[in-house]
């Protein structure tokens, strides 16, 4: 894909895959001279094109991922190939990769335009190829009219704007990205992940994104790779993340997540019987994970819109400890023996509703449950 504007500059047309074998990386920790992996033997695929999300708690190795990627740290072991190039030996400027910021890293003596013109000048493009460039890019970006204007004369969102235009205008083939909007207010945030979004996807260049919001990532990915402590646990389209969690990990880290304890019966074509507090349930594929063995312990995972509550008697009798109502929802903290869940029901005027200490019957609704390690 690539974007013609009225000024004839074709930008992103280069857009490259990235492909990460195996890689590993292995720091010495200067305090106490031991050996910390801070990434352990990732693979991982981005399509040409692709806006792939990093996400994970802090010190999960995400920010070290990327840095590999652009070249500012060497794999301990593994290979990364951008396009169908090993990039090995290929220095950081020679990989056709632009890096964004939190800190925006903008130059403060130079003003918006010559931090824009900056890569094109420093890699020796011609004095009308970088105006026609840097022009153009302004125009896109809605940045005419502050050109003059020196980076603290901004405010943040503008900064990253100007960031974003910097990153573009060398015309990378895979840009990279560690948490950009970190340090904007949250409706700035959520205007600006959907202007990025489009951005990329008009451009169509390959983007690799960190961050530790689990709902900018939902908006913006193609793809979310789930990663704790330097492992990747999942990679998955928003859908298949939250609605497939592999494990109680990501089922958590997603969304919310209820676990009920129960032993596996049995597996059959139909899907999967669990025992739990005496009694035997059918879940259905695609609920039933492969993993879980027959006669081990397991838990049933559900979310809390997936359930139905009723007065009636039922399977799972609690206790409701606490609702909240929201206006779009109301939000049940219910007990169960000693274990507490947490429910939504939406709607609140199509529903029956439930005051703290009545109790109520809780029923998953099939479809909706996994059954996991
Ligand atoms: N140069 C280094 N030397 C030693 N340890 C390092 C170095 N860089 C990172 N680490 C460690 O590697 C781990 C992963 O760091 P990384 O910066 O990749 O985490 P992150 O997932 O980006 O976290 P955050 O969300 O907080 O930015 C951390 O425990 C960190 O302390
Ligand atoms: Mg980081």
């Amino acid at each position: 894909m690539s974007e013609m504007n009225n000024t004839g500059v074709n930008l992103g047309r280069k857009s490259s895959e990235v492909v990460l074998k195996d890689i590993t990386k292995v720091f010495q920790q200067p305090d106490t001279g031991k050996d910390f992996t801070a990434v352990n033997h990732i693979n991982l695929k981005v399509n040409s094109g692709e806006m792939v999300t990093l996400l994970g708690p802090s010190g999960c190795g995400k920010t070290t991922t990327l840095r590999m990627i652009s070249g500012f740290e060497y794999p301990t072991s593994g290979s990364v190939y951008i396009g169908d190039r090993d990039v090995a030996k290929i220095p950081p400027n020679k990989r056709g990769i632009s890096m964004v910021f939190q800190s925006y890293a903008l130059f403060p003596h130079m003003n918006i335009y010559e931090n824009i013109a900056y890569g094109l000048r420093v890699a020796k493009r011609p004095p009308e190829e970088v105006t026609k460039r840097t022009d153009a890019v302004i125009e896109m970006m809605q940045l005419k009219g502050m050109e003059r204007r020196f980076p603290n004369q901004l405010s943040g969102g503008q900064q990253q704007r100007v960031a974003l235009a910097r990153a573009v205008v060398i015309e990378p083939s895979v840009l990279l990205f560690d948490e950009p909007l970190s340090n904007l207010d949250a409706k700035l945030r959520e205007t600006m992940r959907d202007d990025l979004r489009a951005l990329q996807q008009r451009l169509g260049i390959t983007s690799l994104y960190v961050t530790h919001d689990q709902s900018e990532a939902m908006a913006i990915s193609d793809k979310v790779v789930i990663m704790k402590d330097g492992v990747i646990q999942q990679v998955g389209t928003p859908m298949e993340i939250y609605e497939q969690p592999v494990n109680r990990f990501v089922a958590n880290f997603i969304g919310k997540a209820n676990f009920i304890d129960g032993t596996l019966v049995s597996k059959g074509p139909d899907g999967a019987v669990v025992r739990v507090g005496g009694r035997e349930m059918l879940v259905p594929k695609p609920g039933a994970m492969q993993d879980v063995e027959a006669g081990s312990d397991c838990c049933l995972c559900f979310r809390p819109e997936g359930v139905k509550l009723s007065s009636k008697e039922g399977v799972f009798r609690c206790k409701v400890a606490r609702a909240t109502y929201y206006g779009s929802k109301i939000e049940y903290a219910l007990m169960l023996g000693d274990s507490q869940y947490i429910v939504e029901t939406y709607n609140p005027q199509l529903h029956e509703r439930y005051a703290a200490g009545q109790e109520v019957s809780l029923s998953l609704v099939e479809g909706s449950v996994r059954v996991l390690r």
